[in-house]
């Protein structure tokens, strides 16, 4: 449905989008993981065609982005991580207008009206001014709107920020539906713990690069058994090095901001053979963290950054 290859942005000298490749399947939830300023919202405009691009070739549902976009655009919907709505107008209205934008008119727009205002369960403060609404319904309404042309592609950025866990799980409702439907869903975010709920596969992005592409099965299997961060003294840490990298169950042992960072194949083991090595050695362990298998485990592993600060 999607299909991205060799994607670059730059804004002035700064490489927003560097050199992205992948593709989405249709009814796919592909997940865009990444820490503020990795391009997400960058990539997302390029797609929803808002934004001109640098070089690449971007083809969704078979059409070519750049040749032609007004082919592209009655297949996708955008829900912008910034809310665009207008305050002052009703749901309702809100919603006309974006219809009229997609071209429906008369009795069309009104059924598509009240069905998306069902969907988002706004139907009882259609005739409300937004400014009215809390967060997480002007989320809700962000919603609908991309929604209003039933598009085959949406790109949702970052939906859930900022609203309450009813709206949020109800968000991941009709992800869940519209996925089921055959709609091909691109989800940005920087929780992981939505990436690893709802996404088939999930890009691991920094920089404006993709750093590892996946289901979030194999994503975590990048950990390969588990990752052990032991904090020593300077000195020390140098000294326990050479013996760490020989203990039979590390794969790769290194220093990180200064710690021991030790991949093992069995974490639990190793761990046990660290002791004892930091023990007989007598270079005392000040500090012990093993990594949880999780997508933010395999974020530091690797960027040796943390997805949020
Ligand atoms: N209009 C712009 N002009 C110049 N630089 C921009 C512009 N928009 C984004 N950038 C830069 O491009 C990079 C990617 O920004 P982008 O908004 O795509 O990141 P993001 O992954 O969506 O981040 P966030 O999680 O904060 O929404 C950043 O370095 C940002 O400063
Ligand atoms: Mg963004």
């Amino acid at each position: 449905m999607i299909e991205i290859n060799g994607l670059v942005k730059r804004y002035g000298d700064r490489l927003a989008v560097d050199h992205l490749s992948c593709s989405v399947r249709a009814g796919e939830v592909f997940g865009l993981l990444g820490p503020n300023g990795a391009g997400k919202t960058t990539t997302i405009s390029i797609l929803a065609t808002l934004l001109p691009f640098d070089e690449g070739e971007v083809t969704i549902g078979g059409y070519d982005l750049r040749r032609e976009a007004e082919r592209v655009k009655p297949l996708i919907g955008l829900v912008p991580q910034e809310l665009a709505l207008y305050p002052t107008l009703s749901a309702w209205d809100n919603l006309a207008f974006f219809g009229r934008i997609y071209g429906l008119r008369g009795s069309r727009l009104r059924e598509r009206i009240a069905a998306v205002l069902d969907l988002v369960g706004l139907r009882d403060r259609a005739g409300d001014a937004v400014r009215t609404f809390s967060g997480g319904m002007k989320r809700r309404l962000n919603l609908a709107a991309g929604l209003i042309h039933q598009p085959r592609v949406l790109f949702l950025d970052e939906p859930t920020v900022g609203v309450d866990p009813q709206s949020r799980n109800f968000i991941f409702e009709h992800v869940a539906r519209l996925k089921a439907e055959g709609v091909s869903i691109i989800y940005t975010t920087h929780y992981m713990e939505e990436a690893e709920r709802l996404c088939d596969r999930v890009a691991i992005m920094d920089a404006g690069r993709i750093l590892a592409l996946g289901t979030v099965k194999e994503l975590l299997d990048l950990l390969g058994g588990g990752v052990i961060y032991a904090g020593l003294d300077a000195e020390a840490l140098e000294a326990l090095l050479p013996h760490v990298r020989s203990l039979p169950r590390v794969k790769a042992a290194s220093l990180q901001d200064g710690r021991l960072k030790i991949e093992a194949h069995e974490v639990r083991t190793a761990l046990l053979e660290l002791i004892e090595l930091s023990n007989a050695q007598h270079l005392p362990l000040r500090s012990l963290a093993v990594l949880e298998p999780n997508l933010e485990s395999v974020f530091l592993h690797l960027t040796g950054k943390r997805l949020r600060d």
